[in-house]
């Protein structure tokens, strides 16, 4: 069948910048871009990076790459650690992103050479401890020093992401989910007050937010290459770990190209399953 993407990643419905499936009676990321700061999600490579304040953390999304893929800097507010989703291409514009506050963490959402591009140079240069799933970290290149499964948790300075396995795009593919800050020790505010010249995004925190690789795009799940218990596999996981628990406003940070919102894509379900991709 054919596919209209520049790459072999994801469906080809929906092309990067384009808004999400229209007609769904859900906030998108564009509709809801008027009340977040201006945060879209619809960032070009060569073009500025976005960034949104969910108030204990920030989040700053880049395009990186001949194959347009994104990268996430993920920055815990309290106490300044970094934590980067898939050192995919341009070293220097990561490593610019990530200033002079140190990387402590990279995470490689799978073993696609496309997401790998800047991760031995990233790692030379800040030291970062890498982060993979065991089914996909020997095809990465680069050594792994934490392998994670699914329900692991990645901390963030003092931020958790749980790590959810996703298994049919890669075997070893993981989405890394944001419930909301951790809980408030007795007697203080586990928060810092926020950091100036960034508007707070309140509404970020009440819903959640899933990195999600090449697992789950705008338009569909990410590319199974014709093989048909691939992609029943990821279907299943899909349905099972990500829209089952997840509730419709859950904010969708895919691999490459826009953002979308859970329910934009669960009225399309059994769409996908019908097609087979
Ligand atoms: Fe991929």
């Amino acid at each position: 069948m054919l596919r209209t993407g520049s790459d072999s990643s994801r469906p080809g419905r929906i092309r990067p910048g384009e808004p999400g499936p229209e007609g769904d009676d859900v906030t998108t990321p564009q509709a809801a871009a008027g009340g977040d700061g201006g945060y879209t999600g619809s960032v070009r490579v060569g073009g500025p990076a976005q960034t949104r304040d969910l108030g204990a953390l920030t989040v700053t999304k880049v395009a990186v790459g001949p194959m347009d893929n994104n990268a996430y800097l993920l920055r815990c507010s309290a106490t300044g650690a970094q934590l980067l989703i898939d050192a995919a291409n341009e070293a220097d514009r990561l490593l610019e992103l990530i200033g002079d506050g140190g990387l402590d963490t990279v995470v490689t959402s799978h073993r696609h050479a496309d997401h790998i591009q800047a991760l031995a140079r990233v790692v030379a240069v800040t030291g970062a401890r890498t982060v993979a799933h065991p089914a996909d970290a020997p095809a990465i290149g680069v050594p792994t020093r934490r392998l994670v499964e699914d329900g692991d948790e990645i901390l963030v300075g003092r931020v958790p992401l749980r790590v959810i396995h996703l298994v049919g795009h890669t075997p070893g593919s993981v989405a890394l989910l944001y419930t909301g800050p951790p809980p408030a020790p007795a007697g203080g505010s586990a928060q810092s007050p926020g950091h100036s010249g960034r508007v707070t995004d309140p509404a970020g925190e009440a819903h959640p937010h899933l990195f999600t690789g090449d697992c789950l795009f705008p338009g569909g799940p990410g590319n199974t290459f014709g093989d048909p218990d691939a992609f029943t596999s990821l279907m299943d996981d899909l349905e099972r770990k990500v829209f089952g628990p997840l509730p419709d406003g859950t904010w969708i940070y895919p691999g490459h190209g826009a953002d979308t919102v859970l329910g934009a894509e669960r009225p399309h379900l059994r769409e996908w399953r019908d097609r087979g991709w």
